[in-house]
């Protein structure tokens, strides 16, 4: 009975603060409608209810465009973490990124460094600022006032078993909800990671994926909150099809507003891909596109998860355990509860990104 009275007070707060989904009609068209025969169509797709957590690099930036500009995706708020870039830089690029989308949102701020480790001194392949060091960020609005983890916490209380969280960075503000009040976090619908290096190698070390290794602490506790949740890891973004070349960088930059932003954000990124002789990977606008276009997403694997924090060696390695494959060292395993996303449409994909940032 308590629980039912605190999730309405929480509600009824909720409501007088008028931090409801604030999308506004954004006027350039919402990415649903089909642009061309390959571009994905989802009039029937299911609308989703989403807090974005994310440390707001340019792929990051990406992300919300689509789902800032997607009519299947209500965000009802951005929450903000230390990863790509600072904390500070990660709110101003949020809000940045929202403006250039003529689409309004409240943005929260989190937290600047993991659970328990200092920050780890990392390649800023984004750029210092995050966004190409084009001198793009001058958001005219600021963050709110209130703190993160409580906005996460009221918005699933005063909404439970409906609000979803897509995660694009580090997991330590979910888990700093987890550790503040696990029994609302466990009404979270799910939440979409970004994350692991899924059954391949990773990009921070061999083993660990950047998300997960700049706070595996983070990871593993969200990994054990008995929240579903869906993994989108660095295996299925890492073929040539799925990254980006410099064709299709000028094209971005000829198309409409948002091309030519991120066209210009994703600068330093694509350098440093290039460096190595690569394109450009693009691992969070996958991860959103699976909600924005569900056509996207072909496969999932129902997995048991172990996130590796004691060895500096293996720090951030998440070792997925398949439901039903038998291995001889079988470990005690609570629950199947992470579906791993194990083969996406990577041309719907691109085709669809690209029409959104061309289309005028
Ligand atoms: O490993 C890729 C992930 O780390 C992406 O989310 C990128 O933005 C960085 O946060
Ligand atoms: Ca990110």
């Amino acid at each position: 009975m308590k629980k039912t009275i605190a999730f309405a007070m929480a509600a009824i707060m909720l409501l007088l603060c008028g931090c409801g989904a604030v999308n506004s009609d954004n006027g350039s068209g919402d990415v649903t409608e089909a642009t061309s025969d390959t571009t994905a169509k989802s009039s029937n797709t299911p609308r989703h209810k989403v807090i974005i957590d994310t440390d707001t690099g340019s792929d990051d930036a990406a992300a919300l465009v689509l789902a800032a500009l997607s009519k299947n995706i209500d965000i009802l708020g951005i929450t903000v973490l230390y990863g790509n870039v600072s904390l500070d830089k990660a709110a101003e690029n949020a809000l940045m990124t929202l403006e250039v989308c003529h689409v309004e949102a409240p943005v929260y701020i989190g937290a600047d460094k993991p659970l328990k480790k200092e920050r780890k001194e990392m390649v800023s392949v984004h750029g210092k600022d995050g966004m190409g060091d084009q001198d793009l960020i001058h958001p005219n609005h600021t963050a709110e006032h209130g703190d993160a983890i409580d906005f996460i916490l009221d918005t699933i209380k005063s909404d439970p078993d409906e609000v979803e969280i897509i995660a694009l960075g580090p997991l330590t503000n979910i888990a700093l909800a987890v550790q503040k009040d696990p029994e609302t976090m466990k009404r979270c619908k799910r939440i979409w990671s970004m994350g692991t290096t899924g059954f391949g190698v990773g990009n921070a070390t061999p083993v660990a994926e950047f998300n997960v290794y700049n706070d595996a602490e983070a990871y593993d506790q969200v990994l054990r909150a008995g929240i579903p949740m869906t993994i989108m890891g660095l295996d299925i973004m890492g073929n040539e099809e799925t990254k980006f070349n410099k064709e299709e960088l000028s094209k971005m930059a000829q198309g409409n507003e948002k091309g030519v932003f991120l066209s210009k954000a994703f600068t330093k990124l694509f350098a440093f891909n290039q460096k190595s002789g690569n394109n450009m990977m693009l691992p969070d606008p996958m991860a959103v596109a699976c909600l924005v276009w569900p056509d996207v997403l072909l496969e999932t694997k129902s997995c048991y998860g172990e996130v590796c924090t004691d060895n500096d060696s293996t720090y951030g390695q998440v070792i997925l355990y398949e439901e039903g494959a038998v291995y001889e060292a079988m470990p005690q395993i609570g629950s199947y509860n992470l579906d791993v996303v194990t083969k996406i449409d990577t041309k719907l994909f691109k085709d669809s990104f690209m029409s959104v940032l061309t289309k005028k």
